[in-house]
């Protein structure tokens, strides 16, 4: 850790949409849920890992909007994942000075899954190490819908209306954008992960499925994110 990120430019933000468990279970010849709950136990060795980096915020992709599409089981299965490990996060989160957000649509969750939440935020709020986002019931267009709505109910003028304020109505309020998105697994599309914050945003995509995504892969994601020149639409300097 110290040595690794001496002389190497980090992120300060990282987003992971962590896809693949299915597939993880599937080579084992076990159900999707057995896959999600490796998934589960690995988010949160990853977490305790990635804290020693010192990059401020991580944010963690653990259930969409869409997904909700998917058989019934499936679903309540990966809630109470969600829910027991909220539980565990607040455990570690104290031992690592971490602080928990939740990025979503916290309305549209079971009561007992919003007390959880809520619980994780309020007994994490006066941490003062690595922020970890915990994405669910979390969709891009909905976030940017939400938004919206609310600047609307707030009789804002259309003057006021920018790029700054707009980002302040979005979960990730006063959250600098990520620096580093990856997604495991294989894929090669965003799903929706916070579409609006990653409009500059390097992309890194990992064919390793996310309960096997380690300490290497990700220095090896580091590493090439360090390499890359960000321009932002400027010329590059010489
Ligand atoms: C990601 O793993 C976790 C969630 C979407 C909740 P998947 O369940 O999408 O795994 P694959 O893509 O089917 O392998
Ligand atoms: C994205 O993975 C969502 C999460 C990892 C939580 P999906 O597996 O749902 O994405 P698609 O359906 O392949 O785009
Ligand atoms: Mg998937």
């Amino acid at each position: 850790m110290m040595n690794f990120s001496k002389g190497i430019k980090l992120p300060k933000h990282v987003a992971i949409i962590m896809d693949g468990n299915g597939r993880w279970a599937k080579k084992r010849h076990k159900p999707r849920l057995f896959g999600h709950r490796q998934g589960a136990l690995h988010a949160r060795d990853f977490i305790e890992m990635f804290s020693q980096y010192n990059i401020p915020y991580l944010s963690l992709y653990a259930f969409s909007t869409e997904n909700w599409n998917r058989p019934a089981a499936e679903v309540q299965g990966i809630l109470s994942l969600l829910e027991e490990n909220l539980e565990q996060a607040v455990k570690i989160a104290g031992e690592k000075n971490i602080r928990i957000n939740h990025l979503g649509n916290a309305d549209g969750l079971p009561r007992n899954i919003q007390l959880k939440a809520e619980n994780a935020l309020e007994a994490t709020k006066n941490n003062t190490g690595l922020t970890v986002n915990i994405a669910f019931n979390y969709g891009g267009r909905s976030e940017i819908v939400a938004a919206t709505r609310r600047i609307i109910e707030d009789r804002l003028s259309p003057a006021d209306v920018d790029e700054n304020l707009f980002s302040r109505y979005l979960y990730t309020s006063g959250i600098p954008d990520p620096d580093l998105f990856i997604r495991t697994g294989e894929e090669m599309r965003l799903s929706n992960f916070l579409i609006w914050q990653a409009a500059y945003a390097e992309l890194y995509f990992s064919p390793i499925l996310w309960p096997d995504f380690g300490k290497h892969d990700f220095e090896k994601a580091l590493k090439i994110y360090s390499k890359r020149q960000r321009r932002f639409g400027g010329l590059e300097s010489y």
